[in-house]
């Protein structure tokens, strides 16, 4: 009655007058979202092709995740580790039913997980783990265990994760968040004779674990060649070394299979899970991992935790994701959309762009559109037209629909994306 709503532009203001501006948003604000759309507070609508970088991989607002997270929330929602509770357990054993399968587990020591929030928990909590493993198991001289990661690797935010990012201007910020964390060494992705070669380089014996993304999303969907994760997976068991396989962003049905691992039949000794764990409504990661590594001779009470990982609510609705996810059959899912939308869009890319394509790739619905040039202005043209995407990297352009994504509507978000690419 007289007075009026804020607008986009007022919830924009606000964001920068009062946020750090730790992120560049694409100018757009969404108050409202359902399945694979969501909405701006003017009711225009817009398809999301990044998922809160693949977390929605059900949709937005999956009717039985919000119904699970209300039906828990009437019950029980925190109660710290101080004490147990009754979602806890039946979610752990999922995950040691679920993604147990998918660990390399030669002594059949058995699964055991670690519960947190953030993906980038799960792995800090993975680095920690490797590390004791390595001392106590391993028998790695005391504070000389080494963990190698791979070139344009994302793993999170702090600052030991930071601190083996080879990003130097975006993540490690020109070093201003130094001094770093030793103990990391930085080999080039997709090369296991590169592996082989650090290791003997510092010596099998250091060698506590070697941190990969399966396919690398932040770095811009680079797929390494075929057979690279086998001779990875090869390497790490000649030499005793964990193999932690980063599957925050691959996992889930993300690349056309259950975990991204599979795509090469390989089985890591540890798992890292956040993202679509969560079901798009709630911050659920874990690190999985064998009894043998991450049992109680490795990690014992009061060496790690915090006070929201394996809540009630949490674990609730991390069952009912993995529930949907399975069901529903999304790996499949995602494989014929993905191999689809790749498909229509290598058609267009042979037509004359704007902006010259160098490369388009992908798997499952995880596709990367590469231009041999900055993508900032084709990511705000596509909004413009009722497509949400984000650039990476300035030149690369990631799609990664919700999973629930029907083929009329990558019909519809390639009409366009040929229409941005072409005029
Ligand atoms: C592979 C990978 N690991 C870890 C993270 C960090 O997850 P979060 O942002 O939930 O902390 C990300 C986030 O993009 C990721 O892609």
């Amino acid at each position: 009655m007289g007075y009026l709503m804020p607008s986009s532009k007022d919830y924009i203001k606000m964001d920068l007058e009062y946020g750090a501006h730790n992120y560049h948003p694409i100018p757009v604000v969404i108050s409202r979202a359902e399945g694979v759309w969501v909405y701006d507070p003017e009711g225009k609508k817009y398809l999301d092709c990044l998922s809160a970088y693949s977390s929605q991989n059900l949709g937005h607002c999956h009717p039985e995740i919000v119904a699970t997270l209300k039906e828990q929330a009437d019950i029980v929602t925190l109660t710290s580790r101080a004490f147990h509770n009754t979602m806890m357990g039946p979610f752990l054993k999922m995950l040691a039913d679920v993604v147990g399968p998918h660990i390399y587990d030669p002594n059949n020591s058995g699964i055991m997980s670690l519960p947190m929030s953030t993906g980038t928990e799960a792995v800090s909590t993975a680095i920690k783990v490797v590390r004791a493993w390595g001392y106590i198991k391993k028998k790695i001289p005391k504070d000389e265990a080494r963990i190698i990661v791979c070139r344009n690797n994302f793993h999170g935010r702090t600052v030991t994760i930071v601190g083996f990012s080879s990003d130097i201007s975006a993540v490690r910020y020109y070093g201003y968040f130094g001094p770093f964390t030793p103990g990391f060494n930085i080999i080039p992705y997709g090369d296991a004779k590169e592996l082989e070669k650090a290791i003997l380089e510092i010596g099998p014996e250091k060698v506590a674990a070697f941190l990969v993304e399966p396919i690398q999303g932040e770095a811009g969907v680079k797929i390494p060649p075929k057979g690279y994760l086998k001779k990875v997976r090869e390497i790490c068991t000649k030499y005793n070394i964990v193999l932690i396989s980063d599957e925050v962003q691959t996992g889930f049905c993300r690349t056309g299979k259950f975990f991204a691992c599979e795509h090469e039949d390989v089985k890591p000794d540890m798992i890292l899970l956040g993202k679509a764990l969560g079901g798009g409504v709630y911050p659920i990661s874990a690190c999985v991992s064998t009894k043998e590594i991450i049992g109680p001779e490795v990690i014992t009470p009061g060496t790690h935790g915090s006070t929201f990982g394996g809540n009630p609510l949490a674990s609730a609705i991390g069952m009912k994701s993995i529930d949907i996810h399975l069901r529903d059959n999304l790996a499949e899912r995602a494989k014929e959309m993905g191999d689809y939308f790749l498909k229509r869009l290598n058609e267009i890319s042979q037509k004359r762009t704007k902006i010259p394509i160098k490369e388009i790739r992908g798997k499952g619905l995880l596709i990367a559109i590469e231009f041999e040039e900055d993508a900032r202005q084709i990511v705000e043209q596509l909004k413009d037209n009722g497509i949400l995407a984000k650039d990476t990297h300035s030149t690369i352009i990631r799609l990664a629909p919700p999973l629930v994504i029907t083929k009329n509507e990558i019909d519809l978000a390639l009409e366009i994306i040929e229409k941005v690419l072409i005029s």
